[in-house]
C-alpha cells in the first residue's frame, strides 16, 4: 500500500500522498493541496520543496555524496573525462565506443561560430564581464538557428546540445580575447576540448603556443566536477525559463546569468578577491572570520557554506588535492594557498561555522587552481558555465519528457496593501 501523510486542515483530514526516491528520500505531494484545501505552501528559498521527480544526479548533504546518473563524482573524476561526463549526464548512461566518438565528433565539429557572431563582441564596452558577453552570445545563438529550435524535435535538441556545448567555450574564450584587444584564435579540432579552450585563451598569431598537457587535464577535471549539481539555482532557472517552451540556447543564456551571482558560481572569482584583501590586510584572517560571524556585519566568508551539505563538499575535497597537486607540479608558490588553508582550519575549529554546519564549498579552491593556470579572475565563473554546460543541457531535456511536466508558476501570499482607489495627481500629496 503507497504510503501518505494526513494533514488535517478545519476538522477535515486529507491524505497526501508519499513519494520515496531511489535512495530513500521521502517528499510530501502536494500537487492537489490548492484544489482540495484552498491552502498553497510558503518556503522561501524553496528548502523544503522538490521542484521535480530527477534521475540525473543524487546529492546526499549529510553523508557528502555525490553521484552522477548513480557513479560516484570520485570515480568520474578519477577514470572519465569531461567529454564522456557529459554524455553521461545527458543521456544517462556511459557511451560505448561508437556513441562515444560520434558524440566527440560532433562536439568538436560545431566549436566555431559564425563570422556574423563575431560582431557582437565589438558592441561590447572594452573590458566587459564575460559572463555578461557568454550569456548575451549564447542567447543569440537562437537567432542563427531559428528553423531548428523545435523543444520536441529529438533531432534538433540533439544538434542543438552539440552545438551548445561545442560553441560555449570559443565563446567564452572570444569574451577573454576582447577584454584584452586581442584577435580571437579559431578552435584546432585536433586538440581535444580543454586543450582547445586553452588554445583559444592563450595563443596569438605572433608566436607558437603548445598546450600544457598538466593544464588541460586539471581543467577537464575541474569541469567534470562542476558539470551537475541537481536542482541548484542556475539549474532551476534553465528548468524554469524551459517550462514555458523556451528553446535551450535562451534557457542556457538564462541559466549564465543566475550562475553569475557571488552566492552561486561567482563565488570562485569572490574567494580569490577575498584572499587578496586578506593578504592586503596583512594576512590577517580572524579580522576576516569575526566579520564574518557579526550578526549586523552582511560579510561572509566566500567559497563556505552550501544549501545541501551539511559536512563537507565532496568536490572540495577532491579540489583541494587537485590544487597541491598543481602546485607541486607547476612549481608554483601560491601565498593564497597557504592562507586558504589557514582560514579553513580556523573556521573549521570555530563554533560559528561548526553549529550552523558551514564547510568549503566547490569554489573554495578552484579559483587557486584557474588562477595557477593564469586564467583572468573574471574568467573564473564562466569556467563554472563551461562545466556547468552538461547538467543545464540534461535538465532541460528531461523535462520536455517530465510526464509531470507543466509550466513553473510559483504562487504568493500577498501583504500589499489592500483594494484602494486611484488617486488623481492634483489631489496626491
Ligand atoms: N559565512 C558566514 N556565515 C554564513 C555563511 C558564510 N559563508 N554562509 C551561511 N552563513 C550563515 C548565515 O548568516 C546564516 O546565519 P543565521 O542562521 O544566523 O542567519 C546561516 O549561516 C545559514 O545561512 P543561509 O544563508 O540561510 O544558508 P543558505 O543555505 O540559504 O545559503 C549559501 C547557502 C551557499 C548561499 C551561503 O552559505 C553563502 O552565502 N555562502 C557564501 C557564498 C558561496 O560560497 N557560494 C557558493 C556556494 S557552492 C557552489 C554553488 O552553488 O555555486
Amino acid at each position: 500500500m503507497s504510503k501518505t501523510v494526513e494533514l488535517i486542515y478545519q476538522g477535515t483530514s486529507y491524505p497526501l500522498p508519499l513519494i520515496e526516491g531511489t535512495c530513500g528520500e521521502e517528499a510530501v505531494d502536494i500537487s492537489t493541496l490548492r484544489s482540495t484545501t484552498g491552502l498553497i505552501t510558503y518556503d522561501p528559498g524553496f528548502v523544503s520543496t522538490g521542484s521535480c521527480q530527477s534521475k540525473i544526479t543524487f546529492l546526499d548533504g549529510e553523508k557528502g555524496v555525490l553521484l552522477y546518473r548513480g557513479i560516484p563524482i570520485e570515480q568520474l573524476a578519477e577514470h572519465s573525462n569531461f567529454i564522456e561526463t557529459s554524455f553521461l549526464l545527458i543521456y544517462g548512461h556511459l557511451p560505448n565506443r561508437e556513441e562515444l566518438d560520434y558524440f566527440n565528433y560532433h562536439v568538436t565539429h560545431h566549436s566555431m561560430i559564425h563570422e556574423s557572431l563575431k560582431n557582437l563582441y565589438d558592441g561590447f564596452p572594452n573590458n566587459p564581464h564575460p559572463m555578461a558577453v557568454c550569456s548575451a552570445v549564447v542567447g543569440s545563438l537562437a537567432t542563427f538557428y531559428e528553423d531548428q529550435l523545435n523543444v520536441q524535435n529529438e533531432r534538433e535538441i540533439e544538434i542543438t546540445t552539440h552545438r551548445l556545448l561545442a560553441k560555449m567555450p570559443t565563446i567564452a574564450a572570444y569574451s577573454y580575447k576582447k577584454s584584452i584587444g586581442q584577435p580571437f584564435s579559431y578552435p584546432q579540432n585536433a586538440l581535444t576540448y580543454t586543450e582547445n579552450f586553452l588554445h583559444m585563451m592563450f595563443s596569438n598569431p605572433c608566436e607558437d603556443y603548445e598546450v600544457d598537457p598538466l593544464a588541460a587535464k586539471v581543467l577537464d577535471t575541474l569541469l567534470i566536477l562542476h558539470a551537475d549539481h541537481e536542482q541548484n539555482c542556475s539549474t532551476s532557472t534553465v528548468r524554469l525559463v524551459g517550462s514555458s517552451g523556451c528553446n535551450l540556447y535562451s534557457s542556457v543564456s538564462a541559466g549564465i546569468y543566475a550562475l553569475w551571482g557571488p552566492l552561486h558560481g561567482g563565488a570562485n572569482q569572490a574567494v580569490i578577491e577575498m584572499l587578496q584583501s586578506m593578504m592586503e590586510a596583512g594576512g590577517n584572517v580572524m579580522q576576516f572570520v569575526d566579520k564574518a560571524k557579526d550578526p549586523n556585519d552582511p560579510f561572509r566568508l566566500m567559497g563556505f557554506g552550501h544549501r545541501v551539505y551539511k559536512n563537507f563538499d565532496p568536490r572540495c575535497q577532491i579540489i583541494k588535492k587537485l590544487a597541491h597537486e598543481v602546485f607541486d607540479k607547476l612549481g608554483v608558490n601560491e601565498p593564497l594557498l597557504d592562507l586558504a588553508q589557514k582560514l579553513e582550519d580556523i573556521a573549521l575549529k570555530d563554533d560559528y561555522f561548526l553549529s550552523k554546519k558551514l564547510y568549503p564549498n566547490v569554489d573554495f579552491y578552484s579559483g587557486l587552481i584557474y588562477k595557477a593556470l593564469k586564467i583572468p579572475i573574471n574568467m573564473f565563473p564562466v569556467l563554472f558555465a563551461i562545466g556547468r554546460l552538461p547538467g543545464w543541457i540534461a535538465h532541460w531535456t528531461e523535462l520536455q519528457g517530465d510526464q509531470d511536466f507543466k509550466i513553473g508558476r510559483p504562487r504568493q501570499i500577498y501583504r500589499g496593501r489592500g483594494k484602494t482607489d486611484y488617486t488623481p495627481l492634483k489631489e496626491r500629496t
